[in-house]
């Protein structure tokens, strides 16, 4: 955690159920037994609800570990597969399950589904059933028709809490968030999940600093899933807004750096976001356009920029390739290292990675790849690609190199011993995270995203 609060725990304590302890359901449960209620972690995969009870995160996220030992340590967490015995008990109930895409990128909704039918059935007394997963818009009025059909609707409230957190920084991003959303039918539900989110919206930050205020947003179920969508669908336009602007730097020799930095200085753009790069990967923001895009199919909406997001996306990955490419004239045996797979840095997360693409499209072209990543030791959708054991290793014998990660150990990499290693000279800098002058100084060809006048 890095912001110097004052947090509470809360007086007495409810008994909180938590669905499904991936990324999500694990930060919730470890942090709202961090302020001092019980929760139970509720797990269906063997393999993670064995680490979970070991006090292991069966994941890579920076800081979980610790909160996780402290809140299983202080008795208040503890994890189980039996979801009948964890539910029954509980005044509020966190549905965190995955909402992949389907085969068409509809979300596949079979375990939220699941686990909704199995918590309505197993809530006994007055229970708060709440809808952290992102679901489709509309989801929380079919909720509240499951409980009707399968519970006891008279005792069990439906609410809408969707989660902003990001994987690499995810408890300080619980703990300490910009607004927590609540959506529900009446203040009657809401009221438990707002004493529940007391300690984090009222603790006290630093005189002078307003904008570290989180702020709870207050309003009905249909609008609190809205806003999810909107919120990452808004992010991810502006990834590749300014992708689009670094394809245009590149052909107009200009530097999109130079270019997001200016744009940033604009109060009403702000620069956050405008990294121009190799577009964004992980679990959401492609699964979430599409659920907005057949949102507006659904509704006969016509939705051109959000329908066109993720293709724009997809072409800057391809873009990626086409650099190496041109670089080398052509890829078949060619022998291609690519630094980092996770789709971002401080995560183990290949959910949606570019780095499955790139390597995909340079095998097909005939190349061999290496790779190397500080946390990833094993991809499955990548059989064919040797995994290094550190990043020398992996550009021994390259003819060009890929950074696909922004991992705080590539930036200070010894350039030097790079270039002493590699067949080739060629670095493709996909996260625009190199110095180009120290690049091009250690006699390898330096080519970023959008920055051909940075490197000369
Ligand atoms: N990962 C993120 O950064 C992030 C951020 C905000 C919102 N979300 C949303 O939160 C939801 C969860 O995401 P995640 O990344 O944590 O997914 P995940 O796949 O890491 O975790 C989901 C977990 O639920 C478990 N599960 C499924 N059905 C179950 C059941 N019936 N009983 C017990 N356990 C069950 C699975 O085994 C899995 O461990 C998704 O809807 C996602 O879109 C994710």
């Amino acid at each position: 955690m890095t912001n110097e609060s004052t947090a509470t725990s809360a007086a007495g304590g409810l008994d909180v159920a938590v669905i499904g302890t991936g990324y999500v359901g694990t930060v919730a449960a470890v942090a709202f037994a961090t302020l001092g209620h019980r929760v139970v972690g509720i797990e269906s995969d063997p393999a993670k609800l064995a680490a979970l009870r070991a006090g292991s995160v069966p994941f890579f996220e920076p800081g979980l570990g610790e909160f996780l030992t402290e809140a299983v340590g202080s008795g208040r967490l503890t994890f189980t597969d039996d979801l009948a015995a964890g539910v029954a008990p509980a005044d509020v109930v966190f549905i965190c399950v995955q909402t992949p895409p389907g085969e068409d990128g509809r979300p596949d909704l079979t375990a939220l589904r699941d686990a909704s039918m199995a918590v309505a059935a197993a809530a006994t007394g007055r229970t708060v059933v709440i809808t952290k997963s992102t679901v489709p818009i509309g989801w929380g009025a079919e909720l509240r028709r499951i409980v009707g059909a399968v519970g006891s609707a008279a005792d069990t409230a439906v609410v809408s809490n969707p989660e902003f957190l990001r994987e690499g920084s995810a408890v300080n991003d619980f703990l300490y968030p910009d607004r927590v959303v609540l959506g529900g039918e009446g203040p009657a539900e809401l009221a438990v999940v707002t004493e529940l989110y007391r300690p984090i919206i009222e603790q006290s930050f630093p005189a002078g600093r307003p904008e570290l205020e989180p702020v709870m947003v207050v309003t009905d179920t249909a609008t609190a899933e809205t806003i999810k969508y909107a919120a990452n669908g808004f992010l991810a336009t502006k990834i590749a807004f300014i992708n689009e602007i670094a394809r245009i730097c590149d052909q107009a020799g200009a530097d999109v750096l130079t270019v997001a930095d200016a744009m940033g200085l604009d109060h009403r753009i702000e620069r956050r976001f405008l990294g121009a790069g190799i577009g964004y990967g992980g679990s959401c923001f492609s699964k979430d356009l599409e659920a907005l895009s057949w949102f507006g199919d659904d509704h006969r909406i016509d939705l051109p920029i959000l329908g066109s997001v993720n293709r724009s996306n997809a072409a800057q990955r391809a873009t990626v390739v086409d650099k190496l490419r041109t670089g080398l004239g052509n890829l078949s045996g060619r022998r291609i290292a690519l630094l980092g797979l996770a789709y971002k840095a401080d995560t183990d997360d290949l959910r949606d990675a570019p780095a499955i693409t790139i390597a995909r499209s340079a095998i097909d072209d005939g190349a061999t790849v290496t790779a190397y990543d500080p946390v990833v030791r094993t991809v499955a959708a990548l059989p064919d690609v040797t995994i290094a054991d550190d990043a020398y290793e992996a550009v021994a014998g390259a003819d060009a190199v890929v950074l696909v990660t922004e991992w705080r150990e590539f930036a200070d990499l010894d350039l030097a011993a790079v270039a002493a290693v590699m067949a080739g000279d060629l670095v493709v800098d996909g996260r625009n995270w190199l110095d180009p002058l120290k690049v091009t100084a250690v006699g390898l060809r330096y080519v970023g995203m959008g920055r051909s006048a940075a490197a000369g």
